[in-house]
């Protein structure tokens, strides 16, 4: 549906000529005859645009206008005059209509001035967003961009999930921009930041009055998605009530707010985003397995960062590059050593902490040479794990156990202190482990 539009005009063959062919363009068109009908409509439903005749047979169209004004402040009015009546589209310009049509006015005319009051609506809700390229050129990176670029053009649903800081609202907005609705609003609602009564709220809005709090009606995220694509970050947090609801939005495209009872109609292409498996969650009874068949039409698994070597300094420059342009600094670059470091360093925080190392580099690192040690010491390396110390070792011997020390502490955190999870990771048997742990005296609850 290209948007909602009422249709208002007392000649009964021009109503139905224009809702056929506006409907046949793809628009929900409504239509009626005099004042006190189309006020009954207005009360009840959203519309993007109305086309308003100024002359009804109960009073003067642009009586109208004020009321639209009250009940649905951001929709556009057309309003149609007369031939040669130049003085009402000046008045109705005047008071707030968004354009007019004179008559007798050719199709094209019609559709492209819906279209663009259509679209004002749209724009007038459309958040700014930085934008930012997805960087990678790692195999599992050139398949994710294979795949944005099949899917980007569909309206498919689209679930991506991934650790945390690996991509997936960076992914999202890409799909987006590339989609045809690249001009529409993004629009995101982050499930796990909002206490769960606030949700609904956010998600359908509300009417005055609706809570004690509800001291204007207010649109809700869903709504102001139409036409474009809605973004439901951590899905997963979602309450099994709101769940309920959001599926059958999804079924019907249509809704009210809360504490309302007008129907909103909305069209938009959903995203869905979570770092907890949601097939884990259903099996749990946390999550609606029927929610999630519709939800995940098509599936993006964002990799770790670990798990996409090459793409770690391609990042790593790439956001030196980025915040040398930002604090006005001159450009940086890695040592060798510094490169190898990034490459083994594990990345629990994947893109978003290699990104934040990079620009604290950027403002507290004087020079342009960047080493392995300058990186060591912000990632909080103790000097003890530092493995130059290993080289003030005489003895192989020594050398070799403080190694095995270091290792088998920096492993252990790695995973948790899951020494099963270990043992299997770095290859040695689990009982050898543990003696290996009492040998050196190392911390194995957390600390
Ligand atoms: N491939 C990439 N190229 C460039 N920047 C990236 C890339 N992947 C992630 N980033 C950047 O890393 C940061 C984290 O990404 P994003 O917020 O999309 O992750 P997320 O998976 O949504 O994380 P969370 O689960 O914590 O919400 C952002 O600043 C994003 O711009
Ligand atoms: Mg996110």
């Amino acid at each position: 549906m290209k948007g909602a539009l009422l249709v208002i005009d007392d000649e009964k063959n021009i109503r139905e000529t224009l809702a056929k062919l506006l409907e046949e363009e793809g628009y929900y068109v409504k239509t009626a005859e005099s004042i006190e009908s189309s006020k009954k409509l207005i009360q009840s439903e959203y519309f993007h645009a109305v086309l308003l005749d100024i002359w009804l047979p109960d009073g003067d169209g642009l009586s109208l206008l004020g009321y639209i004004k009250t009940y649905l402040p951001d929709t556009s009015v057309i309003v149609i005059t007369g031939h040669g009546k130049v003085e009402h589209a000046v008045r109705a310009i005047k008071e707030g209509a968004y354009d007019f049509l004179e008559k007798p006015f050719s199709m094209e005319r019609l559709l492209l001035t819906v279209d663009r009051a259509v679209q004002e609506v749209l724009r007038k809700r459309l958040p700014k967003v930085e934008e930012e390229d997805l960087i990678g050129s790692s195999k599992p990176m050139l398949e994710l961009k294979e795949l944005i670029g099949k899917i980007a053009k569909t309206n498919t649903n689209v679930l991506i999930t991934g650790e945390s800081g690996t991509g997936k609202e960076l992914v999202a907005r890409k799909i987006h921009e590339l989609s045809d609705r690249g001009n529409a609003p993004f629009i995101d609602i982050n499930c796990a930041s909002l206490p769960e009564e606030l949700i609904e709220a956010e998600l359908f809005g509300y009417e005055k009055g609706a809570f004690t709090s509800a001291f204007t009606r207010k649109q809700g995220k869903l709504e102001l998605a139409h036409g474009g694509t809605l973004f439901l970050d951590e899905i997963g947090d979602m309450s099994l009530k709101a769940q309920a609801k959001l599926l059958r939005v999804l079924e019907t495209k249509k809704f009210t707010r809360l504490g309302g009872t007008q129907t909103v109609y909305s069209e938009f292409r959903l995203i869905c985003a979570s770092n907890k498996d949601l097939r884990e969650e259903i099996k749990k009874g946390n999550f609606r397995e029927d929610l999630y068949y519709r939800i995940s039409t098509v599936v993006i698994s964002l990799p770790p960062l670990r798990e996409r070597g090459e793409d770690i300094i391609l990042l790593a420059n790439h956001f030196l590059d980025k915040f040398s342009r930002e604090y006005k600094k001159p450009a940086k670059y890695l040592t060798e050593e510094a490169k190898d470091l990034l490459m083994s360093y594990p990345w629990k925080g994947n893109v978003r902490e290699l990104k934040n190392l990079m620009e604290r580099l950027v403002i507290l690192h004087t020079g342009e040479e960047i080493k392995a040690e300058d990186i060591r010491r912000l990632l909080g390396f103790s000097p003890k794990e530092d493995y130059e110390t290993l080289f003030r070792y005489k003895d192989l011997k020594t050398a070799k156990q403080e190694f095995e020390k270091l290792f088998l502490k920096r492993k252990l955190k790695e995973y948790n202190y899951d020494l099963k999870k270990v043992s299997q990771e770095i290859n040695i048997d689990l009982s050898n482990l543990y003696r290996k742990i009492k040998q050196y005296n190392i911390n194995i609850d957390g600390g």
